[in-house]
């Protein structure tokens, strides 16, 4: 996820672009850059790291008379974090800046390569300059139309040329891109809050757009609520966010064709029986996830486990095993530890990973990045979507086995239903009390218990548990009563009847039941209803979306501070 910026009629953009991208920085932070056209020459100034690096840069360029300018903070996906990664990319008479990812770079690259156009970088940006500047005959509007119907994928693009050097020209596609204007002048952003202060009016492109607007709609008053994109906290906003967010990460990965993961290779597999996943938390759940698919489709054998415990118990680790670690931030002291002691003893090693650079990025062998973007909320939503998405992926990948539909309907079940929040929104207030919950479900709802118990323990402060529905009997049951709230994930594919019961017997005993299925309990005391759907990863995705929504609704009601909830930080870098 990346942050893009563009200005035109205004005295020294250079001074916009650095603040719109600072606004930006949150998104992406491993490299940034600015393009500029100086009386009707290209300036271009990149550095890797911060943005106190390019600002520190950028104070030692001379301009005489800058008109115009685009900028972008970059969030690697597609190569390394230097500055001939970074963007603007530049051809011999053109730069630009994109968010999103050109699913089609490879082929054009070679297409190019075979008429002797050079490439400097590993990205896959860098095709659409040099498409731009080979199509270009003297029109430079037809060369950039010629350009965008060539490239596949997501993107919002900025591009400047000295062949017309009053112009930005924009195209959108998925990546969301603003174009906002202030009587003679015009600003571009990825987000409005760069906007704010500068224009009045604004139009958010629409996908397919590209070149010039005429629709301006008006602008929110306030930068912290246009970060938050108008929601009352980056958590919810973050939940509302997985829709998109798992777009991105199933991009290019899940084709017709089967699942495509171009960080690896079928040989990496070679003589692997067996797979540990180590991870910590929300990550650990996931891993859990991965358990119950890989197992039963791939059929390898996985072993899930909690990297504080892996790393002291001194584990037998056999050569023929994969060592996956999971984490968000790619810091986590203890799931690094595990992922040096794998090395050690001579695994091969994976890292699902968010953040590009991090310590368990550069240790890994191999990662697959999850694209989740930046994760501002304590409470891990949108990063844990991504992470149970890529196991499944790579259960089908390992499995050879094509779930494409399958996987994009279970993307929609992440839509959020506003009457679905609305209903969870008034049924919280009834959970405010008593003496705890517990989170029930069997198979893969088992971890989504785990998760949405910890969900709601860390950001409301009540007592939570995750349990398997079947061992309630084994000695939680005794707990039950009428304040004790139980959170009933019901799946009707995966054992509907077994699961049904344990509801029945708790209901039995008084406690206070929520079921979460298409299917009524009459027992139960609420219900929050999801979609009939054939699959229980569709099923998954729509529950994980509600046991979200019931944290966070909960913990509104309680007065906490959502996003920073006491005691916890983002990043657990001791152990
Ligand atoms: C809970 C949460 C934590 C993290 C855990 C691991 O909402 O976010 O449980 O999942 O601290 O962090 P990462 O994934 O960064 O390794």
């Amino acid at each position: 996820m990346c942050g893009i910026v563009g200005v035109k009629g205004i005295k020294n953009p250079q001074d916009f672009l650095l603040e719109g991208l600072k606004e930006l920085e949150y998104r992406g932070y491993d490299s940034a850059g600015i393009a500029l056209i100086d009386e009707g020459e290209l300036k271009v100034i990149k550095a890797v790291g911060k943005l106190k690096n390019l600002e520190e840069k950028v104070k030692n360029v001379t301009f005489s008379n800058p008109t115009l300018g685009i900028g972008h903070t970059r969030w690697a996906t597609h190569g390394k974090p230097t500055e001939l990664n970074a963007h603007p990319h530049i051809g011999e008479f053109s730069a630009v800046v994109h968010n999103g990812i050109i699913e089609n770079y490879q082929e054009i690259k070679k297409e190019l390569e075979k008429e002797n156009i050079s490439f400097v970088s590993q990205t896959d940006t860098e095709v659409i300059v040099k498409l731009f500047e080979h199509f270009y005959e003297g029109d430079a509007f037809e060369a950039f139309k010629k350009t965008f119907e060539k490239i596949d994928g997501a993107y919002a693009i900025l591009l400047i040329t000295e062949k017309e050097p009053e112009k930005i020209f924009f195209a959108k596609k998925g990546s969301p891109l603003i174009v906002a204007k202030n009587e003679g002048k015009f600003f571009f952003a990825s987000s409005d809050a760069p906007l704010i202060g500068y224009a009045n009016t604004a139009h958010y492109v629409e996908d397919g757009e590209f070149g010039y607007v005429d629709s301006f709609k008006p602008l929110p008053a306030n930068k912290e609520s246009a970060k938050k994109g108008g929601f009352r906290f980056y958590m919810e906003k973050e939940i509302y966010e997985q829709y998109d967010v798992l777009k991105e990460n199933t991009l290019g990965r899940n084709t017709k064709d089967g699942i495509v993961f171009d960080e690896l290779d079928k040989s990496f597999f070679e003589g692997i029986n067996n797979i540990i996943i180590s991870a910590c938390g929300t990550s650990y759940h996931a891993g859990l996830v991965g358990k119950y698919l890989i197992e039963r489709d791939a059929k390898i054998r996985v072993d899930v486990e909690v990297a504080s415990e892996l790393r002291y118990r001194k584990p037998l680790l056999s050569k023929d095993t994969l060592f996956i670690v999971i984490s968000q931030s790619g810091e986590t002291a203890d799931t690094l530890e595990t992922l040096k002691m794998a090395k050690k003893a001579g695994l091969k090693t994976l890292a699902l990973c968010n953040m590009d650079n991090s310590s368990i990025v550069r240790e890994a062998d191999r990662t697959i990045l999850l694209r989740a973007g930046i994760e501002k909320g304590v409470a891990s939503t949108k990063a844990f979507a991504t992470q149970v998405m890529t196991l499944w992926m790579l259960s089908n990948y390992l499995a050879d086995k094509n779930e494409y539909e399958i996987i994009n309907q279970a993307i929609e079940a992440t839509k959020v239903n506003s009457k679905i929040h609305e209903k969870i929104k008034r049924l919280s207030k009834r959970y405010l009390h008593g003496h705890g919950f517990f989170f029930i479900g069997r198979d893969i709802f088992y971890p989504l218990a785990l998760e949405g118990a910890l969900k709601l323990k860390e950001i409301s402060y009540i007592h939570a548990e995750g349990y398997p529905a079947g061992e309630m009997k084994h000695g939680p049951i005794a707990l039950a009563d009428p304040e004790l709230f139980v959170v009933a994930l019901l799946s009707k594919n995966i054992l509907f009847e077994k699961t049904k019961s344990n509801i029945e017997e708790l209901a039995a005993r008084d406690a206070t039941v929520l079921t979460v299925s298409s299917e009524e309990i009459e027992l139960t005391d609420d219900y929050v209803k999801i979609s009939l759907a054939n699959h229980p990863m569709i099923e998954f995705f729509e529950m994980m979306v509600i046991t979200q929504l019931l944290a966070l609704e909960v913990a509104i009601r309680m007065g906490n501070d959502v996003d920073m909830p006491r005691n916890l930080a983002k990043s657990v870098t001791v152990e």
